[in-house]
């Protein structure tokens, strides 16, 4: 069984995409064993209860300073030992110790095709505004491992989403979520879980 820890910031239909993959099959041989927001009012924490997950709040604002909370969130992660930390709309920097703890596992989903749209300041709506105002006709979203820099770690899986001309950004950001984010998010869990994704010189390979 894949150990998830989920760390989340916001509303969690990505969490809620996973939960729902295990439950339904979409995901097997794995468990989440607690998921972790930096923000006491995340939707997702609701969400994990409801399932009878552990679900935690650490908060930066509780610690003096960023290295105090960076030290706490990554000694409660390991108190959880997870094969896999998966960050389903968490925007927490995630700080260079806590990827050297977890070398290749821990892995991002982000709302755009990477090298596009991505990097600092590219988060949430704000990457979506960013897509339309540049005209392009397609965007998407990619799974990635986390590695030391912002959203430039090895690609495991992106799918990609056609833009409508009367696109807006919630309404882009929402199609993203429900054609490519709920599905690649689900699917890369499983592919890990099943040992089907090795990385070699920063590349991801998927066995079939
Ligand atoms: C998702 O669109 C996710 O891709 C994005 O935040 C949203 C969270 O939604 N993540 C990032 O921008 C990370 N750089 P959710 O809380 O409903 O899953």
């Amino acid at each position: 069984m894949l150990k998830l820890v989920v760390l989340v910031s916001g509303g969690g239909t990505n969490l809620q995409a996973i939960i729902d993959g295990i439950d339904n099959g979409i995901i097997t041989n794995t468990e989440i064993k607690a998921v972790i927001s930096n923000n006491p009012n995340a939707y997702a924490l609701e969400r994990a209860k409801k399932h009878g997950i552990p679900a935690e709040c650490i908060s930066p604002k509780k610690f003096p300073d960023r290295n105090r909370f960076n030290e706490a969130l990554l000694e409660r992660l390991q108190e959880y030992a997870p094969d896999l930390i998966v960050l389903a709309g968490c925007m927490v920097v995630i700080p260079e110790m806590m990827v050297k703890a977890f070398p290749n596992q821990i892995i991002n989903i982000h709302p755009a095709l990477i090298p596009s749209f991505c990097g600092t300041g590219f988060y949430g709506l704000h990457v979506h505004e960013a897509v339309l105002a540049r005209g392009v006709k397609v965007t998407g979203a990619t799974v990635h491992f986390v590695d030391e820099g912002t959203d430039t770690g090895p690609i495991i899986l992106q799918k990609a989403v056609d833009i409508q001309q009367d696109d807006t950004p919630r309404s882009l950001q929402r199609r993203v979520m429900e054609e490519a984010e709920w599905i690649i998010m689900p699917k890369a869990i499983d592919l890990i879980a099943n040992g089907k994704v090795t990385v070699t010189d920063g590349k991801v390979r998927i066995f079939p």
